[in-house]
């Protein structure tokens, strides 16, 4: 029940605060999904990120969260609506989806196709 009034009242923050641009939006929801941010384990800017290291058989181990910047948008919206191992299962919208893609992409976003 809490739970519910907490998405409640986000909802209502958010539909009084649609001033802030696409952008603004994207890099709050990568941060700030309904669950756990996506840079704790794919890096500030989806660059990627070693997780963990830990010892498997006496042999050293990583967990790494794989970058995302530069993942084509069919594998991306691929991997948050099926199990990915190693990730939490969020539940995005469509919209959400390309918001977080937006986020990950704003330096081509910004500079065109100059790359
Ligand atoms: C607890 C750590 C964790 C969090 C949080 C997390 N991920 Fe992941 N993600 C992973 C791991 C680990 C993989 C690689 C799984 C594999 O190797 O199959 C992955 C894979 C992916 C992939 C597939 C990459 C590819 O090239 O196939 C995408 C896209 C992705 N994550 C996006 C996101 C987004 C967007 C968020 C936030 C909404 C997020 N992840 C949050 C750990 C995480």
């Amino acid at each position: 029940m809490k739970l519910i009034l907490l998405c409640l009242l986000e909802l209502a923050l958010f539909a009084e605060s649609t001033f802030i641009t696409p952008l603004e939006y994207a890099t709050q929801l990568y941060k700030n999904p309904r669950g756990i941010g996506c840079q704790h384990c794919h890096g500030e800017m989806g660059e990627g990120k070693v997780i963990a290291t830990y010892a498997h058989k006496n042999k050293p181990r990583k967990f790494v969260g794989p970058a995302i910047n530069k993942t084509a948008y069919a594998t991306f919206y691929k991997a948050l609506n099926k199990r990915v191992k190693g990730m939490p299962r969020y539940f995005l919208t469509d919209k959400e989806i390309e918001a977080l893609y937006l986020y990950l992409h704003k330096d081509i976003q910004q500079k065109g196709k100059k790359k």
